[in-house]
């Protein structure tokens, strides 16, 4: 059993003081404001906030394959210190997801290693529509229109078309392969990280955007990052993400971090930047999602063409967007929404998004009056840098909760015997 008191809660659209125990079973047991029984545990949050834990639907976390960079066990540590209690793990592993027996496979390193709770994606490729169709308990898929770390890419329209209609979640990576192409030629020969914003420019997404809207389907553009997505997006009814790395840097960054922050899609301009916070802020944006796509510094170290695209972010995102509450640019109520409310209605996630009895007890405690300056040398992942690097933050991830069980306090992570579990879609 564990107890929180004087937590902050929202409850029917108000925050108000609650103390809220959790069940042996790893369940909220009753929220109450006074003449709950005492727990074994006890944690008094006075003056903080009990946020149902965040969920981010979009990770790189590396497993099977690519763990110089990153694994279930460092990438979880990352998402609990930054009060993520469930993330949803991308397929472009080496092996890639792309058949029910290596998603049985990652299922196993997963449940072996991961701190927080989980779901697997599926990755489409042009043969493996049946295999995506016999998967259990996913998320989705990820489809690729446009080549990125890994090789997964759908080209063909009529494959694309299948993907968007058969059933499934498709998450889509839109981003224009053949435009992408064209301009690559351009810029043969050029080294400045600056060229990653042109070759990947406004036009490669807006494209790949249209078409995934004309063929319509059950999908979700992730990382949207342009004001013509935001407004193709609002028009079409379409659901979406965007990324924290997308809300708070430029295309100028790349000047000054250079290949650091070389993503795809790329970083963007400032009537980007603000045309995503107004998105943000008027309900078109469904969700914050981090793309996680953490790579190592050598890697990042090399020239423009060999540096490989991805930032981390899963530690990240609640500060920085916490900051942006305290900044009065969004209400704590819409960051609830977004990072943990919206993903789980979304993908159908049982028992999650809210703090409510009988939920699982899966809660970020955050201090909304602390003050602290994000670094390399705090950051969890296995990749040690963040491209937000000595911002300072107001608003902080105090501790997270997972399953009922204590696993992160302060920046630390406090227990690793108990692992997460894999989520139950609807
Ligand atoms: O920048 C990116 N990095 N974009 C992606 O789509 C993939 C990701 C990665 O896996 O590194
Ligand atoms: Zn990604």
């Amino acid at each position: 059993m564990l107890l929180i008191k004087n937590c902050k809660v929202l409850v029917n659209g108000e925050f108000l003081e609650r103390n809220i125990l959790v069940g042996d079973d790893g369940k909220i047991e009753k929220i109450a404001a006074s003449g709950l029984k005492t727990a074994d545990d006890v944690i008094d949050a006075t003056g903080k906030y009990a946020l149902p834990g965040a969920i981010d639907i979009h990770v790189h976390f590396r497993e099977p394959g690519i763990t110089q960079k990153e694994d279930f066990l460092t990438g979880s540590r990352a998402a609990a210190a930054g009060g993520v209690t469930t993330i949803l793990d991308m397929p472009n592993t080496k092996p890639a997801t792309t058949t029910v027996a290596l998603l049985e496979e990652k299922r196993k390193l997963a449940a072996a290693k991961c701190l927080v709770n989980y779901g697997l994606y599926m990755g489409a490729t042009a043969t493996n529509l049946e295999e995506v169709k016999k998967a259990i308990n996913i998320p989705g898929v990820k489809l690729y229109m446009g080549s990125t770390t890994g090789d997964l890419v759908v080209t063909d329209k009529e494959m694309i078309r299948k993907f968007f209609h058969c059933g499934r979640k498709v998450v889509v990576h839109a981003e224009d392969e053949e435009l992408m192409k064209k301009n690559s030629e351009m810029f043969k020969g050029q080294s400045d990280p600056s060229i990653h914003a042109k070759i990947r420019g406004n036009e490669v997404a807006g494209a790949a955007v249209r078409e995934a809207a004309i063929i319509g389907g059950n999908i979700h553009i992730t990382h949207s990052s342009t004001r013509e997505e935001m407004m193709l997006i609002k028009a079409k009814g379409l659901s979406c993400d965007v990324t924290p790395h997308h809300l708070f840097l430029m295309a100028e960054e790349l000047k000054k971090q250079g290949n650091y922050v070389k993503m795809n899609p790329p970083l963007r301009s400032k009537e980007d930047v603000e045309a995503l916070w107004d998105a943000v802020k008027d309900g078109t944006v469904s969700c914050i999602a981090t793309d996680h796509a953490p790579h190592l510094r050598e890697e990042k170290e090399q020239g423009y063409w060999e540096a490989p695209s991805g930032v981390p972010g899963v530690q990240t995102m609640l500060p920085l967007m916490l900051d942006a509450v305290n900044k009065k640019r969004l209400s704590l109520q819409q960051l609830i929404k977004l990072t943990s409310e919206n993903p789980a209605a979304m993908f159908g996630i049982k028992n999650k998004g809210k703090i409510a009895a009988g939920y699982d007890a899966d809660i970020t405690l955050v201090d909304m009056k602390e003050e602290k300056t994000i670094k390399n040398d705090d950051m969890l992942s296995k990749c040690g840098w963040t491209p937000f690097d000595g911002w300072k933050v107001k608003g902080v991830v105090a501790a997270a909760v997972v399953n009922g069980n204590v696993i992160c306090s302060n920046g630390e992570i406090t227990n690793e015997k108990v692992k997460g579990k894999e989520v139950i879609f609807a």
